[in-house]
């Protein structure tokens, strides 16, 4: 399947670095308070780094050499004193910004979950679900990593080699001319090096989603895999998404390498041009000795800091790959209305008519593939329509159509009257209920799984309805009732149980159309008479749209639409079909055959 949405590589227009760092910054900008304190704890300790060079430099001028030996004892002490402030403020400096990584870290876990959420369903068609649950942690991880260490790596031996230059350029411009210079050069190479780290890093972390979700689907499907006698089979896949992950790390990790190990090479390159420079000032007696030793020394402390910082950007420009990609997936969000739906859904509305009229619709990744042509149909209140037709002659389609997950390409769907686009998201959840042939149920309990989307029900008035139900007379026996914990996707119920208790999730909205799509096929025909009756009981004036194979179920429905690739073969009810002899009349003598 072709999965378009998702960022995947480098390729196409990036927004420049320099706005993704920016949006980095922004994240952080709730703890603006915590952010300055840690700012200052970092000046603080590295400015007593550079307090050294100074002390050394004043210590070996002749010229104090005598005042130096009486006030040994004062500045030892005070020397001891700016390490303990240097270690307090190492201590603010780490906890601060590791705390604020971590707020950044859920703050965006929370902001990329709903941004994907409320994204067009076709967007869920395209990418797997392991991938995007894996990309919430594991990219939005790279953007703590970035907040909380690599920026303040970078600004700490940013600082530093600023003030050290500054320092330096006090004692001697040219030897510092000499040094920033070259310095600038190494920038230059080092510019090539990063962009090629970036996109590196890129592709490991896409590698890695996909593996990532593999095993994910992997494990939710190891029945399967087991009886089928797949696993050798899915364990070469594995194996081969696994080599493609370690292709790219490996590509990683030796640019990195590469660039760090020059990087080094270069700076104590650079310090010995340095010394050799200042060595023939000092001979030449315009640079006294314990200037170029302090200067040496801040020297050290600037190509330190600076590979430091180096090698910091170059691991944040790796981060931003994956940090760019979790902005486009926050931005490119649709930021449709289905946000007003939330929480404050009144469900149990008016009885509704539904009006088809001339619906024409392809699937917009398949759009060569016509679903349905010219489809048209009246949903009123109190009637039962039925859909049959072949697997993939496009009912779950009308189905969805009718949910808005999906526009017609041409056509209409009135509610009410009223175009379905213009019906309200929130309106529509409220009146409709969907129940689909694979029921999603949640690891949560029973009465939570009942009342998803409608939590405004009293648990009593839950209880009772639920244990009026007959088809639901399988929870009662179960050790914590209806507080029993579903496993994941309600494993530990049988597929007909977790049909009937969406089923009975979708009753409980009192819907005003009730949608079962092929949502009775895991039950007997008891259990489904049962079911039908109550529908009937406790919605009267819902429409129903039953679509099944099973002519017991639909036999009884006032309309039946017979579809064939997509278009209404045959329609009328149950004895006006038999008597026309057509298609459905070749599906009733099938089935009364067996
Ligand atoms: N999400 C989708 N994206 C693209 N094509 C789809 C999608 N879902 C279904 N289809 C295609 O639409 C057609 C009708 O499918 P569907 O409505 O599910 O059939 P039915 O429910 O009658 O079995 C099929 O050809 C199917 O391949
Ligand atoms: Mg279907």
């Amino acid at each position: 399947m072709r999965r378009a949405n998702l960022p995947q590589s480098s390729q196409g227009s990036k927004p420049p670095v320099t706005a993704s760092l920016i949006r980095l910054i922004k994240l952080a900008l709730p703890y603006r308070g915590r952010f300055s304190l840690a700012l200052l704890a970092l000046m603080i300790g590295s400015a007593i780094n550079l307090v050294f060079p100074e002390l050394i430099r004043r210590a070996l001028d002749p010229a104090h050499r005598d005042t130096l030996s009486a006030q040994l004892p004062v500045l030892m002490a005070g020397l001891g004193l700016l390490f303990v402030v240097q270690g307090v403020a190492f201590y603010l400096r780490s906890y601060l910004f590791g705390w604020i990584g971590q707020a950044v870290y859920s703050d965006l876990r929370r902001e990329l979950f709903e941004a994907l959420l409320s994204k067009d369903v076709t967007f869920f068609d395209r990418n797997r679900s392991g991938e995007l649950s894996t990309r919430i942690s594991s990219d939005a991880a790279l953007v703590q990593d970035a907040v909380a260490i690599k920026l303040s790596v970078i600004i700490r031996y940013g600082f530093q080699v600023v003030c050290g230059v500054v320092l330096m350029a006090w004692m001697s411009w040219q030897l510092t001319l000499a040094l920033v210079m070259s310095v600038l050069i190494m920038v230059g190479v080092s510019a090539g090096f990063i962009r090629s780290l970036k996109a590196a890093s890129r592709r490991y972390q896409t590698n890695l989603a996909h593996l990532t979700s593999f095993a994910a689907e992997c494990f939710s499907g190891a029945k399967i895999i087991r009886s089928l006698g797949a696993s050798g089979d899915v364990t070469r896949r594995y194996r081969d998404a696994n080599m493609l992950v370690l292709q790219a790390g490996r590509e990683r990790v030796g640019i990195s390498a590469r660039f760090s190990s020059g990087a080094s090479l270069l700076l104590n390159l650079l310090l010995l041009v340095v010394l050799w420079f200042g060595l023939h000032l000092v001979f030449a007696e315009s640079l006294p000795l314990n200037e170029l030793a302090a200067f040496i020394l801040y020297g050290a402390i600037v190509a330190v800091s600076f590979s430091f910082l180096v090698g910091a950007y170059s691991e944040l420009m790796q981060g931003l790959g994956g940090v760019e990609r979790v902005f486009e997936l926050i931005e490119s969000s649709a930021l449709n209305e289905s946000q007003d739906a939330v929480g404050s859904l009144r469900v149990g509305g008016a009885p509704v008519t539904v009006e088809l009229k001339h619906v024409h619709f392809s699937y917009p990744d398949r759009a060569d593939n016509v679903v349905l042509e010219d489809f048209c149909a009246d949903l009123r209140p109190g009637s039962v329509t039925a859909l049959i037709g072949p697997s993939g002659s496009g009912k779950s389609t009308i189905a969805q159509l009718l949910l808005k997950l999906y526009t017609p390409t041409s056509g209409e769907i009135r509610f009410n009257g009223r175009p379905l686009h213009e019906v309200s998201e929130g309106e529509l959840r409220a009146s409709i209920a969907w129940v689909p042939q694979e029921p999603e149920l949640f690891g949560f309990s029973l009465f939570d799984n009942l009342t998803l989307g409608n939590n405004t029900l009293l648990r009593d008035e839950v209880l009772k309805t639920v244990q009026a139900w007959e088809f639901l007379d399988f929870i009662e026996p179960m050790e914590h009732g209806i507080d029993t914990v579903l496993g994941e996707h309600g494993a530990l119920v049988s597929g007909g149980q977790r049909q009937r208790i969406a089923i009975a999730r979708a009753l409980l909205r009192r819907p005003s159309l009730l949608i079962l799509d092929e949502a009775t096929s895991g039950l007997d025909s008891h259990t489904e008479a049962q079911v039908m009756e109550t529908i009937r009981r406790h919605i009267p004036t819902a429409s129903l749209l039953v679509i099944s194979h099973r002519l017991a179920t639909v036999r009884s429905a006032d309309t039946i639409y017979v579809l064939n690739e997509g278009r209404v073969f045959e329609q009328g009810s149950h004895d006006q079909l038999v008597a026309h002899e057509g298609l459905y009349h070749s599906y009733v003598t099938r089935q009364a055959l067996r």
